[in-house]
């Protein structure tokens, strides 16, 4: 058996925090060598797999010296021998290894980065790609649809306005490579017209423009503005998603607006979003309410779902079960798919099944802690998943994994890359 596991290797390197994380390097007994890194979040829901830390004075508490001895230890043993082509039997050995409901004795990213390394291992012996690798027997790939950030907000700047993540996506666009281009023409065209108005403070946490605005709806209209001022047509070419991440402020139903100074109930905030869907063109709207709502987020999607895609992200927390209760609830269509937020690759490809076969849309999406791994740009395109979200379109974590799209693309032989077709979106 070539594809025999011969050792894997912890290795602490840094994320785009500037935050230690753990990079796993597999080793196959042919001599093959898989690699990846795990990413982490900052807004993250309460169903996640544990990201293990050290705690302590070093690094503020996010060491993870116990995360690589236990790659270099007891998963490097566990391990041993397995047949690295054989995913689930790999994954199965290092949920059982943990033993825990939510991997807190191994770390969920100690589990992550090894789960993808050995995948990553598997494809180095078969000499494909990982997307290919992943994709064994189709033919039919396409690239995933970027969902890009424009300005950042909430846990990632500082709070100064609520909302997350203002992001734009190419819906009019034919192929990945003109949407990278659009996307790079409104992100410029928004960093200018805030720097004319004396509003731009730099970049957030995963690239978008850091706001000084004073309201959430002033991001809004800037956003649309950008669209406009970099020469398109807002709802037709580019289209506005945003994720609320209304689990960072709010509790029990009430939900803290910092940017308006006011706080508002379940039904206040669904208003709110619903009046913004009238008002912009918005397409996708992800965690609108907090992960302790379901109802509400209910009674949003029955609102809203045949509008926008209404995202779930700490609502299921990339877990198949969750999906299934979010779906029996009737809350959301659409799954956002974080291989760290479930800790294996395994777990992570059940969780995109059953969201497919719920008639779910589903999109691929990294942390707002990000390094150069590429990983789930081969997953998109593998698991032939039709959209992307990495953050916005600056800083080199991100810019890595919109660059390996296009390399992706360049292999397939396919100009700039084909999307799948606009009618097969919600908005198309
Ligand atoms: P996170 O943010 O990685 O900080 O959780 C990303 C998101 O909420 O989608
Ligand atoms: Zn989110």
């Amino acid at each position: 058996m070539s594809v025999e596991i011969k050792t894997a290797k912890g290795r602490r390197v840094w994320d785009s925090r500037g935050r230690p994380t753990i990079e796993t390097e597999i080793e196959l007994v042919s001599g093959a060598v898989g690699r990846a890194i795990a990413p982490a979040g900052a807004s993250t829901g309460s169903g996640e797999a544990v990201d293990k830390r050290d705690g302590g004075d070093t690094f503020g508490g996010f060491d993870v010296k116990a995360g690589v001895a236990a790659v270099n230890g007891e998963i490097a043993n566990c391990l041993r021998g397995l047949d690295a082509s054989d995913q689930e039997q790999v994954d199965a050995a290092l949920i059982e290894l943990d033993g825990t409901a939510n991997k807190s004795r191994l770390g969920g990213n100690a589990l992550i980065a090894t789960s993808m390394a050995v995948a990553h291992g598997a494809a180095a012996e078969a000499e494909l790609p990982l997307w290919q690798y992943l994709g064994k027997g189709r033919d039919d790939f396409f690239l995933p649809l970027p969902e890009i950030q424009i300005f950042g907000g909430g846990a990632h700047a500082g709070r100064r306005v609520d909302v997350q993540d203002f992001m734009v996506i190419a819906t009019g666009a034919k192929t990945y490579e003109q949407a990278l281009e659009w996307t790079a023409e409104v992100y410029r065209c928004a960093g200018r017209i805030m720097t004319e108005a004396g509003l731009n403070q730099g970049v957030a946490d995963e690239g978008g423009y850091w706001p000084a605005f004073v309201s959430n709806e002033q991001a809004l209209d800037y956003l649309v503005r950008a669209i406009e001022g970099a020469g398109f047509i807002p709802g037709e070419d580019v289209a506005i998603s945003l994720d609320i991440a209304a689990t960072d402020f709010g509790k029990a139903g009430r939900y803290q607006l910092s940017a308006d100074k006011r706080e508002v109930d379940s039904d206040g905030l669904s208003e709110m979003l619903l009046r913004w869907i009238e008002r912009y063109p918005i397409v996708a709207i992800e965690d609108p309410l907090g992960e302790d709502d379901p109802e509400a987020m209910a009674a949003f999607t029955a609102a809203a779902g045949d509008k926008v895609e209404v995202i779930a992200d700490d609502f299921i927390c990339t877990s198949a079960s969750r999906i299934e209760e979010a779906h029996r609830g009737g809350a959301c269509n659409t799954a956002l798919i974080k291989p760290n937020q479930v800790g294996t690759l395994t777990e992570t490809k059940a969780a995109l099944d059953r969201s497919r076969q719920l008639g779910w849309e589903s999109i691929v999406s990294a942390r707002s802690g990000e390094t150069e791994d590429t990983t789930i740009v081969h997953l998109a395109v593998g698991w032939g998943v039709k959209q992307l979200k990495v953050g916005s379109f600056s800083r080199s974590e991100r810019m890595a994994k919109w660059n390996e799209g296009l390399r992706v693309a360049e292999t397939l032989g396919q100009q700039g890359g084909r999307l799948a077709p606009r009618k097969s979106f919600p908005w198309g």
